[in-house]
């Protein structure tokens, strides 16, 4: 966006429902009234709602629900993680454009979109990733064996889960990698790697959070199990201040996969686990077991007696209580 407009903006939004008058708009950014009137009337067109009185000036009732890159990368409070963020309002699938661009990017990348046209979603689903939502991917390069990433991916699941509780949400984590609230999905964690002989080149860390989306918004046999940020807390969210929040959580929990023991990342996990202690149904593409979830291995595998009180360790599946 234009400096001058970003500028009128954030005078607009400091002042707090006070008016500005265009005389020191004008002033301060060494333009005419008369231009300071033409980009509120270019705002205006974008969804910015300006009230103007010729008496008292301008004022800023609402503003468009967006994500703002700038002021992201000026609160950021992380070294790694976010060190180059890609914004579009746009794209087929974050995790798609965060492939095309892995390996001439440096680790950290963030990839965002406000919406996704072809949002991918685990086991070949579909994930609809309407306006309001945080729909990112995230390029990391760890120099770890193949089997360790899914450790990647339940570290992701503590880091979406821990952001959710700061802001006040009750979250807990389904496995693999859902994040519920009150039994209904919130955030869901894709993980795809890119490998040559079990030596790991990069993995894409695909996050969609319902963050302020309108849950009618959603094909119904989505809305009746999902919800949103918004809809727990009663009001839409800054997704540019909760994104940097999650990245930094992130960037925590990545340090932490890379210097600690995994056992204290499990306990954390088990600590947020909505799934520990449920009777379950997991669905794996050759058989279907039933029991009580009562563990989760090194390698990110539930632990399920199952009816016979045999110990089912399962890596991958879909998992209903
Ligand atoms: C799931 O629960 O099935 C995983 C959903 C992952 C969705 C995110 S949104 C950002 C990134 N881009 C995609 O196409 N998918 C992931």
């Amino acid at each position: 966006m234009n400096d001058n407009r970003k500028e009128i903006i954030r005078l607009l939004r400091q002042s707090e429902g006070n008016p500005v008058s265009g005389q020191d708009i004008g002033e301060k950014l060494g333009i005419s009234r008369a231009m300071v009137w033409k980009y509120v009337r270019n705002l205006r067109k974008e969804g910015y709602d300006i009230r103007s009185s010729p008496k008292t000036g301008y004022i800023l009732d609402a503003y468009p629900d967006r994500i703002d890159p700038d002021e992201l990368k000026a609160i950021l409070k992380t070294s790694l993680i976010g060190t180059d963020v890609r914004y579009y309002s746009d794209l087929e699938s974050t995790n798609n454009t965060a492939r095309e661009i892995a390996t001439r990017s440096p680790e950290g990348t963030v990839v965002i979109a406000e919406t996704q046209r072809k949002g991918r979603g685990r086991m070949g689903t579909e994930w609809q990733s309407i306006p309001g939502g945080i729909w990112l991917s995230l390029i990391l390069k760890p120099s770890v064996p193949l089997d360790n990433v899914s450790k990647i991916t339940l570290v992701a699941g503590i880091a979406v889960t821990n952001t959710l509780r700061n802001a006040g949400i009750d979250a807990r984590i389904k496995w693999p990698n859902d994040v519920l609230v009150r039994g209904r999905k919130i955030c869901g964690i894709l993980t795809e790697v890119s490998a040559e002989v079990e030596k790991v080149d990069y993995v894409i860390l695909g996050i969609g959070i319902n963050a302020n989306v309108k849950l009618v918004d959603f094909r119904e046999d989505i809305r009746l199990n999902s919800t949103s940020i918004s809809n727990e807390i009663g009001k839409v969210i800054n997704r540019t201040a909760f994104i940097a929040s999650l990245l930094y959580e992130l960037e925590q929990q990545y340090i932490m996969f890379k210097t600690r023991k995994f056992t204290d990342i499990i306990d954390e996990w088990i600590n947020l686990s909505d799934t520990i202690g449920k009777e379950v149904k997991i669905k794996t593409p050759n058989k279907l077991i039933e029991g009580k979830a009562v563990g989760i291995t090194e390698n990110g595998a539930i632990v399920v007696l199952d009816r016979n009180n045999e110990r089912q360790e399962i890596i991958a599946g879909n998992c209903r209580y």
